[in-house]
């Protein structure tokens, strides 16, 4: 990759310090995570932001509420939120806070901008106010239907931008982008929005009523709408300075972003406020904006803050693993779509996906490296079962590079996982324990050969997603390459299964993914976890009864019986 091209720029949301992050952010912030990773292994220039959003009145008022300055507040909350990242192995380039001094002069050169070309005005504004989302509510919006319990009713003077002016230029860019905002039923979302009236956006509060945020550089009785200040994080974070925005210029910066991740809940604040912004500011609108699903609980709501059903990632991670973790949150629902989080869907992707299929693939191969090799077999002549595992790693190579390309994170794992369940076809179908009996050496060391690649090249494809253990498991193959010159090789044209050396010592190590029969004693006893198994157990299961049966019969096999066995566990 040519060290001059643009670097890929991926940004998540910055988040509230009002509370502790949950599930929800980890699953924005991981995904970025994974892209990033990969793009980096791809030996591109990456740059990676997320961050806190410190400013508003709901951030105001938890202060308020603990007895602290604002500002003693956010330093305090945002240590919970960079300790997440660290503990979710989570790759950022910077963490951005919108009280960091760039930042501020930033908001502070755009308003600037916006008021001396006239596109701010002063206005009274009368309406709602809608604090847990830090949005204004028209009466529109309250005569269509909007419940008024949660809602401020606000009469101030305030600060107004034109942004109904750019209506005609934003339908004009999303027409002519068509991956501009995705997925397709969010873009539609947006164009059904903007086939309404579009109002000019209040961009300012009062400071005698809430002084927190970015001081009106042209009022000071004035601080800045806390959206206005977040939404241009991405371009403090792209190393957009206040010079570069008088001349509309954001050459030699990582702007325009190739991917601004969002949750759906924030899908207006982006599509239409921030890309209005850019246009007034003349700066280039983002490549993509992705507004992602929401998890939600087992009785379908939103998992969030404000809700009290947040589900804590640190016990997961304690209990399962980071990668087991994030290999979940990417694999569990498609990139775009909502899906209902729960306990005992946790453990039955981990025990199928991650103990049996892939767990078993490695362990299968690595013991016969190490019982029957001792290193990795030199190849011998392929047969047409190993040309189509060849075919095949090509194909999934490419697959997954479509797939993160296009954030499909689950697609990518399922297309490794074309890779794992043909390498464990693979091994039934070519018996190396009758080989081993026979003494067919030289068919034995290539059939070893074949499955030690699979397991190799599924390790490097997954290696964003779990880092910890993808690297765990190459390490033992005694072969000193990384992932990167591996996934670089596919790029210069080598076969996928071609990256280990000759003869190098396999080790044979530990299980990368133990099986646990039972959610851990730490989650069961979660009240979530039993209001869960109380309406599983509601439903008929004749099996459970055989199951117990089956599992009291356990009794230790010989190896070559277990090389034999293929595990597999039922939902
Ligand atoms: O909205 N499922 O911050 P926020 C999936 N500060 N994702 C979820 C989720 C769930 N149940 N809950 C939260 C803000 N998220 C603003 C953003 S950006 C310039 C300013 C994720 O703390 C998802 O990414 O409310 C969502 O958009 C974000 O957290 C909202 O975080
Ligand atoms: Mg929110």
């Amino acid at each position: 990759m040519d060290a001059k091209s643009a670097p890929f720029y991926i940004t998540t949301p910055i988040y509230y310090v009002n509370g502790k992050p949950h599930i929800g952010h980890a699953y924005t912030t991981i995904a970025a995570d994974v892209a990033a990773r990969y793009h980096r292994l791809m030996g591109r220039d990456v740059r990676f932001l997320t961050g806190t959003d410190e400013h508003g009145q709901k951030v105001f008022e938890k202060a308020k509420e603990r007895s602290m300055a604002p500002r003693e507040h956010c330093d305090d909350m945002v240590t919970h939120w960079k300790a997440a990242w660290t503990r979710l192995d989570v790759t950022c380039d910077r963490f951005i806070r919108t009280t960091d001094e760039d930042h501020q002069a930033l908001v502070t050169a755009a308003l600037n901008k916006l008021y001396a070309e006239d596109l701010i005005y002063r206005d009274e504004y009368e309406g709602w106010y809608s604090v847990a989302d830090e949005v204004f509510v028209t009466d529109k919006e309250v005569d269509e239907g909007r419940s008024t319990d949660d809602l401020e009713r606000i009469t101030e003077a305030n600060y107004f931008f034109k942004m109904s002016n750019y209506k005609e230029a934003l339908l004009q860019h999303i027409e002519a982008h068509p991956t501009y905002i995705q997925p397709r039923s969010r873009r539609n979302e947006v164009l059904g929005f903007l086939k309404k009236d579009l109002g000019d956006l209040c961009i300012s509060r009062p400071k005698a009523r809430m002084s927190w945020g970015i001081e009106l550089p042209f009022d000071d009785g004035f601080v800045t709408y806390v959206w206005f200040d977040a939404l241009l994080n991405y371009l403090t974070g792209a190393g957009v300075t206040p010079s570069d925005l008088s001349t509309a210029g954001s050459a030699g910066t990582a702007w325009p972003a190739d991917h601004c991740l969002i949750g759906k809940d924030i899908l207006t604040t982006h599509a239409v406020y921030f890309s209005t912004m850019l246009l007034a500011l003349g700066v280039a609108l983002p490549k993509n904006l992705f507004a992602h699903g929401w998890w939600t609980s087992t009785d379908g709501e939103k998992i969030s803050k404000s809700k009290g059903n947040a589900i804590s990632v640190d016990l997961l991670v304690e209990e399962f693993g980071v990668d087991a973790t994030r290999f979940f949150l990417m694999r569990e629902i498609k990139f775009g779509s909502d899906g209902g989080f729960s306990y005992a869907g946790f453990l039955s992707r981990y025990n199928s996906d991650l103990a049996n299929d892939f767990g078993n693939l490695s362990h299968r191969a690595i013991t016969m490296a190490t019982r029957w090799h001792g290193s990795v077999p030199v190849c011998g002549a392929l047969t047409p079962t190993e040309e189509a595992l060849h075919t095949l790693a090509a194909e999934v190579v490419a697959q997954t590079d479509a797939a993160i390309n296009a954030l499909d994170f689950q697609g990518a794992i399922m297309s490794t996982w074309r890779l794992i369940v043909a390498g464990n076809k693979y091994v039934e179908e070519t018996a190396p324990w009758g080989l081993n009996k026979r003494g067919e050496t030289e068919r034995l060391g290539t059939v070893i050969r074949h499955v030690l690649e699979l397991v190799y090249l599924a390790a490097g494809l997954l290696s964003p997603v779990m880092p910890n253990k993808s690297s765990e498991l190459m390490s033992k193959f005694g072969t000193p390459v990384t992932p990167q010159d591996m996934l670089r090789g596919f790029a210069a044209g080598q076969s996928p299964l071609n990256a280990l050396q000759d003869n190098a010592s396999v080790t044979l190590g530990e299980p990368l993914f133990p099986r646990f029969q039972e959610l851990p004693a730490a989650i069961s006893g979660l009240f979530e976890a039993k209001v869960e198994k109380a309406s599983k157990t509601k439903q008929p299961k004749q099996a459970s009864k055989k199951k117990a049966q089956e599992k009291a019969k356990v009794e230790p096999i010989e190896f070559a019986d277990f090389m034999k066995v293929q595990l597999r566990s039922g939902k």
